[in-house]
């Protein structure tokens, strides 16, 4: 790596989840408040690549993506590689794309603007500790919001579901204490967020002290938030089926700005494989949580993620999964081929499924969960609903949002970016809705 001028201009460029998203725009905000300014991917002195390492086809799309940043010239932007593969991998990605002059990992990256300067001064930087003081407190304060922010209350996962390598990537599960989760939530509100949506890879383990001292789960935050003016919609994700207390069933139909929406991975239908993937929870038990959300908030829409081809699923255990989805019946659903992922246990597990098997009941699959979010999107025709209306859509004065059921709603409208408004549903596709604002009613 050969010294360089120091860069002026940035680019975040995110692959993962909305967790990762949520770093990606707080390492922007970082390198402004350096001075740097936004710029696009291409013209950038300084190209963050905030990768995943989930499944291997997101984690070898960072190198890739180093190849494609060579300038015409030959030249390069000075890149970084933050994000989980940056944890997984390390000095390694520095040795295979000698290129990249800064590596660093997801819970150290407040220490950016050191790295980005020693690198300038050509020497590689590497940082993927785990630190014991937060980054949170040496991150800026928040600089920019659209309608529908993100908020990361809770890091980490102790659950080690033996096919996921978030554990390793992101540390033990540590919750954001309650003071800073509320000041960070008034001032994206102050700059114009009106939906929240509270992130965690196990949300519903949030646990935390309120002013008062009292103990408090992710229902007390919740209805913490339900107070603050300005604030209109609550949303968030993702939650485990084994930290479901009651008081989050409740919340669901007490607390009016709580979205009828619950993001509930069940991963596979199968008692065998739930065991093997260590996931703590069976067909049984999770189809009780369901019940329990659909009796407190009976419209709730119930979205999952889904693994087949793990090691030793036999068309049976797969046949329990197609059971599963159409127990709960989904509105929404991501499914994925099992990847095998080095360091986990499952990896070195028998019974490999061949891969145009596990092609083949992913196909299946998403028949099946395709099948569910149409009719879940046709059974809103006809309905009214209010939208929160957050970008512009391909044709003149067509604006997209979300309904409270996280479908995206087109409509034609005069209302503007960030506007709550009344629409009725006029045609459901599978992935969205096309609605017309409605007449208001007079008084
Ligand atoms: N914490 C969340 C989600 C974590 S990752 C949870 O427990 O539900 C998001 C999804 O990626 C997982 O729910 C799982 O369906 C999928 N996933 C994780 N590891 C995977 C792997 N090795 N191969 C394929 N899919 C995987
Ligand atoms: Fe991964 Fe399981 Fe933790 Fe989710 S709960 S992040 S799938 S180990
Ligand atoms: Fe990917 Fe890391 Fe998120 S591995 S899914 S970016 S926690």
């Amino acid at each position: 790596m050969n010294p360089s001028a120091s860069p002026r201009t940035f680019h975040v460029k995110s692959f993962g989840c909305q967790m990762n998203v949520y770093d990606g725009a707080r390492m922007a905000e970082l390198l402004e408040a350096q001075g740097l300014s936004a710029a696009e991917g291409g013209e950038a002195d300084l190209v963050v690549l905030n990768t995943c390492h989930i499944r291997e086809k997101a984690a070898e799309k960072v190198y890739s993506e180093i190849g494609r940043l060579q300038r015409d010239d030959g030249s390069k932007p000075m890149i970084a590689v933050a994000g989980c593969v940056a944890q997984a991998e390390g000095g390694e990605i520095a040795r295979r794309a000698p290129s990249v002059g800064v590596v660093v990992g997801p819970q150290a990256y407040h220490r950016l603007p050191e790295l980005v300067a020693k690198a300038a001064g050509g020497v590689t930087a590497i940082d993927t500790d785990m630190p014991a003081e937060p980054k949170f407190g040496a991150l800026p304060a928040r600089r920019r919001q659209a309608p529908s922010a993100f908020l990361t209350v809770q890091e980490g996962c102790d659950k080690f579901c033996t096919y996921c390598v978030v554990p390793y990537t992101r540390g033990a599960e540590v919750s954001r204490p309650w003071a800073q989760v509320m000041d960070e939530a008034r001032a994206l509100i102050d700059m114009g967020a009106r939906e929240i949506t509270l992130l965690g890879q196990n949300v519903n383990a949030w646990r935390g002290e309120d002013e008062a001292g009292r103990s408090q789960g992710l229902d007390g935050l919740i209805r913490a938030l339900d107070r603050l003016p300005g604030l209109e919609r609550i949303r968030y994700t993702t939650s485990h089926p084994n930290d479901v207390e009651e008081g989050l069933v409740r919340a669901h139909g007490e607390v009016g700005k709580l979205m009828p929406y619950l993001h509930l991975p069940v991963q596979s239908g199968s008692d065998r494989i739930l065991k093997a993937m260590n996931r703590s929870h069976d067909s049984g038990s999770y189809l009780r949580v369901i019940e329990r959300f659909r009796s407190a908030r009976p419209d709730i829409a119930i979205s999952g993620d889904f693994i087949v081809g793990f090691p030793g699923e036999t068309d049976e255990d797969f046949e329990a999964t197609l059971r599963i989805v159409d127990a709960t019946g989904y509105a929404q659903a991501y499914s994925f081929k099992y990847s095998p992922r080095p360091g986990t246990p499952a990896a070195t597990m028998d019974g490999h499924v061949p891969a145009a098997v596990a092609g083949e009941r992913l196909q299946r699959l998403q028949a099946l969960l395709n099948q569910q979010q149409l009719a879940f999107n046709q059974a809103s025709v006809g309905q009214r609903t209010n939208v929160l209306l957050e970008r512009a859509g391909k044709h003149p004065g067509q604006l997209v949002g979300k309904s409270p059921w996280l479908q995206s709603v087109h409509l034609e409208t005069q209302a503007a970016i960030g506007d709550l408004v009344d629409v009725e549903i006029l045609s459901a596709g599978p992935n969205s809705l096309a609605g017309a604002e409605a007449v208001k009613q007079a008084a």
